[in-house]
């Protein structure tokens, strides 16, 4: 606060919540709390999932490889560099910023479902190529994979399938929403 910036006096400065608190009383103005609220909660829920699940683990693991010499230290000449960049700024991009818009078509289909189908079937085979060209085996992607994805419960079915207990959890989901035996 009272710096100078271009010519003129900081009198006031914003946190992202101060930001939001602000956007809300314009939400308020024509929706319900719940609308509103329902809205945010969803929207940070799309950005933490991504981010918690998928972008730091794989950031993380790409930071590993390119110390350990698996990939060079230029930016886009590996294909699994191209696939990471596409997984944030394509498909994860449209992800959160679907939710920031509620489009659930953006959201689901054009977002997270290809950043979850592209880091399991392309990412982390790839993953495993570059390891596998260096070291001739796949032990280093393994032992990524248990470090960064496997403390992470929703990668827990990639290790370990799905049991009877959590496909049960799934039908009543679907049973709460659709109605009994709507699950085959
Ligand atoms: C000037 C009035 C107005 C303001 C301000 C406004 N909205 Fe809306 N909003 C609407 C109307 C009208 C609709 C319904 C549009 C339709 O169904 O075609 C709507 C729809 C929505 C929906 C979809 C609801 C559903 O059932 O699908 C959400 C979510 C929403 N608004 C959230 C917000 C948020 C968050 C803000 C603030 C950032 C906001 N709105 C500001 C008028 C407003």
């Amino acid at each position: 606060m009272g710096d100078e910036a271009k010519g003129s006096k900081v009198v006031e400065v914003l946190t992202w919540k101060d930001r939001r608190a602000k956007m809300e009383k314009v939400c308020f103005g024509c929706h319900a709390e719940s609308v509103v609220t329902g809205h945010y909660k969803q929207f940070d829920d799309v950005v933490d999932l991504y981010n918690d699940k998928f972008a730091k683990p794989i950031a993380a693991m790409m930071d590993r490889l390119k110390e350990g010499g698996y990939i060079t230290g230029a930016p886009f000449d590996e294909k699994i560099e191209w696939t990471w960049w596409e997984i944030w700024h394509h498909e994860g991009r449209r992800a959160r910023h679907g939710a920031s818009m509620s489009g659930p078509d953006y959201t689901w289909w054009h977002g997270m479902y290809e950043v979850a189908q592209h880091t399991y079937f392309k990412w982390i085979p790839e993953l495993k190529e570059v390891v596998i060209k260096k070291d001739g085996n796949e032990e280093f992607a393994v032992a990524l994979l248990e470090e960064y994805f496997k403390p992470i419960d929703g990668h827990d079915w990639y290790f370990n399938g799905m049991s009877k207990e959590q496909l049960e959890v799934v039908r009543k989901g679907f049973e709460a929403r659709y109605g009994e035996g709507s699950l085959k």
